[in-house]
C-alpha cells in the first residue's frame, strides 16, 4: 500500500523532473530575448511549451534533451548568453554566419558533450575563454572571422595539441601569440 509520505515524495519527484526539463527551454528563451531576429526565424520558440523540442532549429534526443542548435546564416544579431551553458546535452552549437556581438560566455565550457562549436563569421569580441579547454568531446572548433583579441588560452592550445580536434580555425581575428602547436600558415592569426 502507498503511504502518504511516498505519495508526497512522488509529487515532488515529478515536480523536480518537470522543472529539470524546462531548464533547456528557459536557457534558449533567455537567449532569444537577447537576440535581434528581423526575419522572425525564432517565431516557433514558444517558452510556454513543456520543452523546446518542437521549436524550429532545435534538435532533441529521445529523452527530450537538446542536442543541436542550428542557426547558421540566419540573419541574427545580439549576444550569446551564459545560460547556454545549461544546455547540458548539447552536441552541436551552429551559429556561424550571423552578426553576433559581445563575448563568448565562459559557461560554454560547461557543455562537455559538445562536439562542434561553430561561431565563425560573426562580430564576437573579447578573449577566448580558457574554459573551452574543458570541452573534451569537441571535434570542430571554428571561431574564425570574428573580432577576438588576446592570446589563445593555454587550456585551448592543450586541446589542440591533444589531437582530438578534427577542425580548428581561429584565423581572421585579432589574436596574438601562438594559435597552434604547428606552423600551419592557414591557421595563422593574421
Ligand atoms: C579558416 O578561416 C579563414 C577565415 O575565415 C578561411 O578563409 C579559411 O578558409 C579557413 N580554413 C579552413 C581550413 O577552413
Amino acid at each position: 500500500m502507498v503511504s502518504p509520505i511516498s505519495l508526497v515524495s512522488l509529487v515532488f519527484a515529478v515536480a523536480i523532473a518537470s522543472v529539470d526539463c524546462n531548464i533547456e527551454g528557459d536557457a534558449l528563451s533567455a537567449w532569444k530575448t537577447n537576440l535581434v531576429d528581423p526575419s522572425n526565424v525564432l517565431q516557433s520558440w514558444d517558452s510556454t511549451l513543456v520543452n523546446p523540442c518542437t521549436w524550429y532549429h532545435i534538435t532533441c534526443d529521445l529523452n527530450d534533451h537538446v542536442t543541436r542548435v542550428d542557426l547558421g546564416h540566419i540573419g541574427l544579431s545580439g549576444i550569446l548568453v551564459p545560460q547556454l551553458g545549461d544546455l547540458s546535452n548539447l552536441q552541436y552549437l551552429e551559429v556561424y554566419g550571423n552578426s553576433l556581438t559581445g563575448v563568448i560566455p565562459t559557461e560554454i565550457g560547461k557543455i562537455t558533450t559538445l562536439i562542434s562549436l561553430d561561431l565563425y563569421q560573426n562580430q564576437l569580441s573579447g578573449t577566448i575563454p580558457p574554459s573551452l579547454g574543458s570541452l573534451v568531446s569537441l571535434k570542430f572548433l571554428r571561431l574564425n572571422s570574428n573580432k577576438l583579441t588576446g592570446a589563445v588560452p593555454a587550456e585551448v592550445l592543450q586541446l589542440v595539441k591533444s589531437g582530438s580536434l578534427t577542425v580548428y580555425n581561429v584565423s581572421d581575428n585579432q589574436l596574438v601569440g601562438s594559435v597552434h602547436h604547428t606552423n600551419t600558415a592557414e591557421l595563422g592569426s593574421k
